[in-house]
């Protein structure tokens, strides 16, 4: 096991009707919010009518910036550090999917900094001062909630890029899995494909005596396995939707990956593919996991075979390693498909057109990924077997 430091600081606030504390929350940090939400979802829903009601019960003055769209664009970013600073704005409520989550961190980074936001995502500056922000989360999927993450998309260029920051963490989370009875079919099964690919993304590693975090990996997996499915049949069902909610955040607030290290090359070839073609981060997942899983399981055969036997139930055949290895990986596809995922880029009508610029793009501050460092040709491969 290697040295870490683990600090997963947002207090999260998990239940039905969470939502009607986030005046409460909010009042601990200021009167005046930037209350940041997307396309409509949250005033179809209701939501956003109690949220507003909850805020102003406390006398908080809110300044409103909807819109941001799924995979978060640049432009929507500066205008939001445009308002905060001409109207003195020191928090930002974020309400909604990753996308919003990732838009306000971006903001909140924005507000105190003379350069350019851009510069925190190709590494030019890290940021040394962030608003502090909230999150009311309505689709577990990113982690977002608690990551120290924040994706943004460039549309100058099509780059999708993340920053990352402990300051970004989120300081509260409010979590109610009822919110999430409203999510298309499609959104859940992305959001269940986008928390195993966090989980798994920590899982297959080269450092070895990782014992607890492996089990706390298949732990997380299977539950997620288990609960999709069922959330597709019954979208109602509180228990089912509490289980995936909780295991979005356990994915990604950093526990799993304690002591380990980590590989994220199919995030980085995903990232390339949703800025090029806007597609759902889940789905590319669905799609650039099992391709990667195919070309570097030899790397650590044992990792992939207890994959395998532990999540997926496969019968070890001693004679045949290599073929248990693939049954895992041919099962992870199944599921994908089972709960209405694409599984090849075809299926999402992406032909390979652009490989060379995403191989490019995805390599170009050098190789990517920890399992195996993928150069531009690994990443060409990777994406001529997910065709
Ligand atoms: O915009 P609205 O109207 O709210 O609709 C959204 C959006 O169309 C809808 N939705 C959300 N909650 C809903 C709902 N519809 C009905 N009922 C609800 N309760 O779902 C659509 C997708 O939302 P989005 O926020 O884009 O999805 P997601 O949460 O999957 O976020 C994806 C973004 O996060 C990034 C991804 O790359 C992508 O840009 N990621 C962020 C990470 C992080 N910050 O730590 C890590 C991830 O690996 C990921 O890269
Ligand atoms: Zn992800």
């Amino acid at each position: 096991m290697q040295d870490f430091i683990f600090q997963s600081p947002t207090k999260i606030i998990f239940g039905k009707s969470a939502e009607n504390q986030v005046g409460d929350e909010v009042k601990q940090y200021c009167d005046k919010i930037l209350l940041h939400y997307g396309g409509g979802s949250i005033k179809r829903s209701g939501l956003y009518d109690r949220v507003v009601k909850s805020l102003k019960a406390k006398g908080i003055e809110i300044i409103e910036l909807g819109g941001v769209k799924p995979n978060p664009r640049l432009s929507m970013v500066r205008e939001g550090i445009k308002i905060c600073r001409e109207n003195n704005i020191n928090f930002i409520l974020a309400v909604g999917g990753g996308s919003v989550i990732d838009s306000a961190k971006a903001i909140a980074a924005g507000v105190p900094y003379e350069g350019d936001e851009w510069d925190f995502h190709t590494g030019k500056a890290n940021p040394k001062n962030v608003l502090p922000i909230g999150v009311i989360l309505t689709l577990p999927a990113t982690g977002s909630e608690v990551s120290a993450s924040a994706v943004i998309t460039n549309e100058d260029g099509w780059y999708k890029e993340s920053m990352n920051s402990d300051l970004l963490r989120p300081k509260f989370a409010i979590m109610n899995p009822e919110l999430t009875y409203t999510l298309p079919d499609y959104q859940t099964a992305c959001g269940a494909a986008d928390m195993m690919a966090h989980v798994m993304e920590r899982y297959f590693t080269n450092t070895p005596h990782v014992d607890l975090t492996d089990r706390l990996c298949e732990a997380t997996l299977k539950t997620i396995i288990k609960n999709a499915p069922l959330a597709l049949k019954d979208p109602n069902n509180y228990d089912v939707r509490a289980e995936i909610m909780w295991s979005g955040t356990i994915a990604h607030n950093g526990l799993l990956g304690t002591g380990r290290e980590e590989d994220w090359g199919s995030h980085k070839i995903e990232h390339e593919i949703s800025a090029i073609y806007d597609i759902t981060h889940g789905a590319g997942l669905a799609v650039v996991f099992p391709a990667w899983m195919k070309y570097v399981y030899n790397i650590n055969l044992k990792k992939f075979i207890q994959f395998s036997y532990r999540v997926w139930d496969v019968e070890v055949d001693l004679d045949n390693p290599e073929s248990t290895a693939l049954e895992g990986i041919k099962r992870l596809e199944n599921f994908f498909r089972e709960i209405g995922l694409p599984t090849r880029l075809k299926d999402m009508n992406i032909s390979d057109e652009r490989f060379e610029e995403m191989a490019q793009k995805c390599t170009m501050s050098g190789p990517v990924g920890g399992l195996k460092k993928l150069y531009k040709e690994d990443v060409l491969n990777i994406l001529n077997i997910a065709k």
